[in-house]
């Protein structure tokens, strides 16, 4: 372990479902003792996907292994489309098979999609058992793995089969990002952006000047990350089931899942935080377009996330630009829609995000349209 980054821990304030999330280098070699520290005599089924395996499995099995904890590892395929029903029937099964009961646990070792089917899981076996996320993405350390959304993808449209359960314990190792594909590592930068946006512009201040630090590791990486998972935290205790204000942290989903849905979440062409970089800029730009706020905040979102080596505009997706009336499609169908009315994500500048109810379906077509042709 670096001494010189010492481990932050934020606190999830949820009454009874309160949680830690610890932050940190060398987490997952440390993971059995940070978990026999607070669940004495567990057993636990570990669910982890073939790329987050050949990189942390080992090292997680031995930690726990030397806590005393048993473990019945489970590595499924990698990628969006493990997100579905029969994924779900292995989860399942898997930890049945292993005999645990329910205070026992499911840790997921990996990315979001891992985190959201095994939360999933641990949710609805014995009718709710301990979860347990150790975070291998970016992504996942800063949002997924923080505030008990959990679920799979549906035909209709993505995570539309879940339930909330709130994790017991979150480990975030900071240098398991180390293996974390460059494309991945950017694509869960553009959710840590999302805060800065959302309603905190001396983050976003913070990351346009630090940005490079992030992306290389220690103290900085370490900082980011908590204070990404402090503020996600905060949301996620004022509105723990999105009755209201947790529906910020949407800001560029609604593009982003039209755009993620509209190339049939093939990972080649844009990942999950890719989608939400663009889903952004077009919220930022959307709002100027509706006078709300300046075009150059837009054009600001757009440099930094650009700088970074985010995609930024619909053209810069893979294989072509999805029709507009594919896009409107999948928005209609976007759990964001409240009888038909579209609710979107959008700004009075940087740091300012509001919720929008009643924004007129045609201007959000006239705008895609526009999009296309610039
Ligand atoms: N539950 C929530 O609140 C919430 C919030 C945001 C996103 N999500 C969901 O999260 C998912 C996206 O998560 P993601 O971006 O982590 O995708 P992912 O889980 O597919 O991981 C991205 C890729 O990185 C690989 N990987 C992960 N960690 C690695 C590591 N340390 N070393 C090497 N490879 C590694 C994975 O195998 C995968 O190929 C989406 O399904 C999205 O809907 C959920």
């Amino acid at each position: 372990m670096n001494q010189a980054t010492p481990s932050q821990t934020v606190r999830v304030d949820l009454a009874d479902r309160s949680y830690d999330i610890v932050i940190g280098s060398g987490l997952i070699a440390r993971a059995g003792a940070e978990i026999a520290a607070r669940e004495h005599g567990i057993r636990c089924a570990v669910v982890t996907d073939r790329n987050v395996a050949e990189a942390h499995l080992d090292a997680l099995l031995e930690s726990l292994a030397g806590a005393g904890i048993d473990a019945a590892p489970l590595v499924l395929e990698p990628g969006e489309k493990t997100k579905r029903f029969d994924e779900l029937i292995h989860v399942c099964d898997h930890v049945l098979g292993a005999k645990l009961e329910r205070g026992d646990a499911v840790i997921a070792l990996g990315g979001g999609v891992i985190g959201d089917l095994t939360g999933f899981a641990a949710g609805i076996v014995r009718r709710g058992m301990k979860f347990i996320q150790i975070p291998t993405s970016l992504l996942a350390q800063v949002d997924s793995s923080v505030g008990g959304k959990t679920g799979i993808n549906a035909s209709q449209g993505k995570n539309l089969i879940g339930v909330f359960h709130q994790p017991n314990l979150v480990l975030a190792d900071s240098d398991a990002l180390d293996t974390l594909p460059i494309r991945e590592f950017r694509a869960g930068y553009a959710e840590m952006a999302k805060y800065g946006l959302i309603d905190r512009p001396e983050f976003f201040a913070w990351l346009e000047a630090n940005w490079r630090e992030v992306f290389a590791g220690g103290a900085a990486r370490i900082q980011a990350i908590a204070t990404s998972c402090q503020a996600k935290a905060e949301v996620v205790a004022a509105d723990e089931r999105e009755h209201g204000a947790r529906a910020l942290l949407n800001l560029g989903h609604t593009f982003g899942h039209a755009l993620e849905a509209a190339t049939d979440y093939d990972g080649r062409r844009l990942v999950h935080g890719e989608g939400v970089a663009i889903g952004m800029v077009l919220a930022h730009e959307f709002s100027a377009r509706m006078n709300l706020a300046s075009p150059d905040d837009a054009a600001r979102v757009e440099h930094h996330l650009r700088e970074v080596g985010l995609p930024t505009r619909m053209q810069h997706i893979e294989g072509g630009l999805p029709a507009t009336d594919i896009l409107m499609k999948h928005i209609a169908q976007d759990k964001k829609v409240q009888r038909g009315a579209l609710t979107f994500i959008l700004t009075r500048g940087i740091g300012q995000s509001f919720i929008a109810n009643d924004v007129p379906q045609d201007e959000v077509f006239r705008f895609l349209e526009d999009k296309r042709a610039s």
